[in-house]
């Protein structure tokens, strides 16, 4: 948990309904996520997707990175109930929107 002063690319997703957001940081070397870190303001559901979608990317590639879904970072968990799943999906847009963020400062 915490901000990554070496993050090159950073995604900070939120959910227009309930209001919470997660930001994830990830340090991308050579095609790899490196290290990947989180922020959370949200309920306890989107604290633990967060957590576990650090422990789902680090070490992977970016391709392999954005082929996890919501229902991997739920599985993962084993499990969120009906009414929270919609919190994991917080974690997979973090993960495209840090994705994104990494290609568009790559060409800066
Ligand atoms: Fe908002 Fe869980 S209730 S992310």
């Amino acid at each position: 948990a915490g901000e990554r002063a070496d993050a090159n690319g950073v995604g900070l997703p939120g959910d227009p309904d309930c209001g919470d957001t997660m930001q994830l940081f990830i340090r991308v070397e050579d095609d790899i996520i490196k290290d990947v870190s989180f922020k959370i303001r949200g309920c306890v559901a989107a604290l633990a997707s967060a957590s576990v979608t650090t422990v789902l990317i680090k070490g992977k590639t970016i391709a392999e990175a954005l082929k996890i879904t919501n229902l991997d970072i739920a599985a993962a968990l084993g499990g969120l109930p009906e009414q929270k799943m919609h919190c994991s999906v917080l974690g997979e847009q973090a993960i495209r929107k840090a994705v994104a963020d990494y290609r568009h400062n790559c060409r800066a």
